[in-house]
């Protein structure tokens, strides 16, 4: 990947900031996007004591306006891109379908399937002007396949990640650029933490963990693999396809 340029959004926490070390281990050159600016510049620090190459673009996926300027950012310092990791998410608020608010419900759509949408409007109108092909790894999550009440907003977000997957891969596909969804389970990540501590750590003690065939959480690191997986050549035959990265999480009762 030496030279190859990643793009990863919801790069300033979690599983976005492990991707882009992950990735600058690999030798890419790398934009990292987010809201939190401050988060960003010290990623790119330490990306840059690595002996890596990054920058740092402050971007709201759910605006279109900022998601082209983090293309036009992205082709203005490194000038070409190659990989695009459109994982910026929220949980949002938790609630009964009853008590959901339509500014809630909103949110969560914008920033998880709107904001993957602009970014992949935008990431492949650059890729097919550069001609150099490229992957795109969009995140969703087990919830792509698995409901849970109070969840109804972001469970919806990200099942809707799969059909946007899908039918983008077989747009671009054929003209070199792959498009894949990687579906994580438990991580430890603060959305993690923060859901920890709305939902009991009961929950996931005591409820989740047991179903998990690896019988723990998973590490950012882990998902970042998988996702610099999807954007080498070692998966040039894969597009349009779904990896679970949840220890067996949905793969049994
Ligand atoms: N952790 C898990 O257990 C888990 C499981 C399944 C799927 N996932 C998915 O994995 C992805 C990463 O989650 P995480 O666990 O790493 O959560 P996290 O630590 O909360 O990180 C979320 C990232 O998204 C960014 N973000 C949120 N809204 C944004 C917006 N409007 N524009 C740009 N960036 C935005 C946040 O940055 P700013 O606040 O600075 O904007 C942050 O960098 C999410 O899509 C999540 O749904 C996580």
């Amino acid at each position: 990947m030496k030279g190859k340029v990643a793009l990863i959004t919801g790069a300033s926490s979690g599983i976005g900031k492990a991707t882009a070390k992950a990735f600058a281990e690999k030798g890419a050159h790398i934009v990292v996007a987010a809201r939190r600016k401050d988060e960003l510049d010290t990623l790119v620090a330490s990306i840059e004591a690595m002996g890596g190459k990054a920058s740092a673009i402050k971007t709201d996926v759910s605006v279109a306006k900022s998601v082209e300027q983090m293309i036009a950012h992205t082709i203005e310092v490194f000038g070409r891109l190659d990989y695009a990791i459109n994982n910026a998410g929220i949980e949002g608020k938790l609630s009964t379908i009853t008590d959901l608010s339509e500014d809630d419900w909103d949110q969560v759509l914008d920033i998880n399937l709107k904001g993957t949408f602009l970014c992949m409007k935008y990431e492949a109108k650059a890729m097919l002007n550069l001609g150099f092909g490229g992957a795109i790894v969009n995140i969703g999550s087990v919830n792509s396949f698995l409901g849970f009440p109070t969840g109804a907003a972001y469970v919806t977000s990200k099942h809707g990640l799969i059909g946007l997957t899908t039918s983008v891969s077989a747009e671009l596909a054929p003209k070199g650029i792959r498009v894949n969804l990687i579906c994580p389970g438990i991580t430890d990540t603060p959305m993690h933490h923060r859901l920890r501590g709305i939902v009991g750590d009961d929950l996931y003690d005591k409820g989740l963990l047991p179903t998990v065939h690896l019988q723990r959480i998973g590490r950012p690191e882990e998902v970042a693999k998988a996702i610099v997986f999807l954007c080498s050549d070692e998966s040039s035959y894969i597009s349009g396809s779904t990896l679970t990265v949840d220890g067996g999480l949905t793969l049994t009762m």
